[in-house]
């Protein structure tokens, strides 16, 4: 298997590596199955969508790869935990995997907890229609603030931001949607929290990027005054 990632124990200190699959790219080898677990393989048949059952087996491919070799360990031995809200994590380093239509990626740090999550712009009516479902107060009251024709990108925004930070703190959905808000201010993106989820907002540092027809949200736990910088990497697996 061909791969293009940097090797070695890394990323360092002050970096976090995203990488990304375009799924339709990847081309299904009994050499790719065969890093998968016996549980992995059987997960990976019950997928009916061909879209979605290559997703999973993409986002099984790249984590073992990546993680292998930032931890110099064969990709298929590389072993996963799962923590009480269903997160996989590794020993060692920092990692989080999302995937949806058309995009896998993965953030790695070996330093700082991360969290990470891709969405379609298309997405955006839905998630307005979820309004206070998905959205804090203050983050409601913004968008409705907004030009009728900023609010889309905003709602996508702003979900795949709370996603990230929901990943990062490991704990998913059993965090309140409406206990944090993202807020765009003069001084910049703001993470409000409210005293109950015991976080300080000061504390992450958040980056959006528009990729093709995705939006890509990433969080990084890090000191302030101590910025993480962001790699973009391709994955050619
Ligand atoms: C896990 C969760 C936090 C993210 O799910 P998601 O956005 O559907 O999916 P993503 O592709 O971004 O992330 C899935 C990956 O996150 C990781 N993950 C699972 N549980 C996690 C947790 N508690 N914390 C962090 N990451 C987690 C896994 O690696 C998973 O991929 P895998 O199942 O292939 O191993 C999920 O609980 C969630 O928020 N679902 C929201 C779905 C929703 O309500 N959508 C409506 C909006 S339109």
């Amino acid at each position: 298997m061909k791969t293009t990632l940097p090797s070695g124990k890394a990323p360092h200190l002050d970096t976090a590596r995203l990488y990304w699959v375009r799924p339709e790219t990847f081309i299904e080898t009994p050499a790719a199955l065969a890093l998968l677990t016996a549980d992995e393989r059987a997960q990976h048949q019950r997928f009916i969508p061909p879209g979605k059952r290559r997703e999973y087996l993409v986002a099984r491919v790249l984590a073992r790869t990546v993680l292998g070799n930032a931890l110099n360990c064969a990709p298929e031995s590389v072993h996963f935990t799962t923590n009480p809200w269903g997160r996989p994590e590794v020993e060692g380093l920092h990692f989080n995997l999302t995937h949806t239509d058309g995009l896998v990626t993965l953030l790695l740090s070996e330093h700082h907890e991360v969290g990470v999550d891709t969405e379609l712009l298309t997405r955006a009516p839905k998630l307005l229609e979820l309004g206070p479902n998905v959205f804090a107060p203050n983050e409601l009251k913004d968008l409705t603030a907004l030009p009728a024709d900023r609010r889309a990108q905003r709602a996508v925004t702003l979900w795949t931001l709370k996603e990230s930070y929901i990943k990062a703190r490991g704990m998913g959905l059993a965090l309140a949607l409406d206990g944090f808000a993202f807020r765009f201010t003069a001084e910049g993106l703001q993470l409000e929290v409210e005293p109950g989820l015991n976080d300080d907002g000061a504390r992450w540092q958040f980056q959006t990027l528009t990729f093709g027809p995705h939006l890509i949200s990433t969080a990084i736990h890090h000191p302030p005054g101590d910025p993480v910088t962001l790699e973009l990497l391709e994955a050619r697996l």
